[in-house]
């Protein structure tokens, strides 16, 4: 496998913009809402963003800060499910006022040749719900589903001896989403009712991956093809 590195740099861009032959199965708003659900499901760790209040004492008020945070899937509508430690950030940025964001963005299932700018993105705007009481059935249900996805979580789930923290729902309003390269993904606002009311069967989920790794493939393929490497 024998090339100059400059005909490869000339042809990235090429095969990138150019990567299939078919750009008329670019998902619809509809399919880009089952998606965005899809990747809620797979993933498990996101960006929580907040704005800090003006009467921040470091006079930090109106700065934007991003944080990553667990999250988990534990609603049929999309409303994610986050442990509120009470003094983080975040948590404390949200109680006094500021809505929030959750961003996730896909990781690739294999090590094989991808690119994050390929994938699928989501930002979640909303609000935290008030806090789910621990000792109900809600709260002894969302602490199964968390702790199912992250174990070690269970070190600071309310009623914990080190920080207090308690069971919020992340309510979403709005949604936006970036599939990948605007030739063949849907990129902009999702309506919320078209995200909250998707339901979610387990195996959905690989075809998409399937899918996107796939048209990666095919970037890949083009790639060889026009620099002749076998
Ligand atoms: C969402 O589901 C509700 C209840 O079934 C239905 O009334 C509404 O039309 C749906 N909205 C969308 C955008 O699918």
């Amino acid at each position: 496998m024998h090339f100059p590195l400059q005909h490869f740099l000339l042809a990235l861009p090429l095969a990138i913009a150019h990567p299939c032959e078919d750009t008329t199965n670019i998902p619809t708003v509809q399919e880009a809402a089952v998606q965005a659900r899809q990747l809620l499901r797979s993933e498990k760790i996101g960006t929580l963003s907040t704005v800090f209040p003006s009467s921040d004492a470091r006079g930090l008020g109106g700065y934007p800060i991003g944080m990553t945070d667990y999250y988990a899937d534990c609603s049929n509508n999309g409303n994610p499910t986050l442990l509120a430690i009470k003094i983080a950030t975040s948590f404390k940025n949200a109680r006094n006022g500021a809505p929030i964001s959750l961003t996730l963005r896909e990781h690739s299932p294999s090590s094989e040749f991808y690119s994050p700018a390929a994938h699928h993105r989501l930002s979640l705007i909303g609000r935290l719900s008030p806090p789910i009481p621990a000792n109900s059935d809600e709260g002894r249900r969302v602490k199964a589903c968390f702790t199912k996805a992250h174990p070690d979580a269970k070190w600071w789930v309310p009623g914990n001896p080190i920080h207090k923290s308690e069971w919020v729902t992340f309510e979403v309003e709005r949604v936006y989403w970036v599939g990948g390269f605007g030739d063949r993904e849907f990129i902009g606002d999702i309506p919320v009712e078209l995200y909250r009311n998707v339901t979610l069967k387990e195996d959905q989920a690989v075809v998409v991956n399937g899918a996107i790794r796939f048209n990666i493939q095919q970037v890949w393929g083009r790639l060889r093809g026009m620099l002749r490497i076998e």
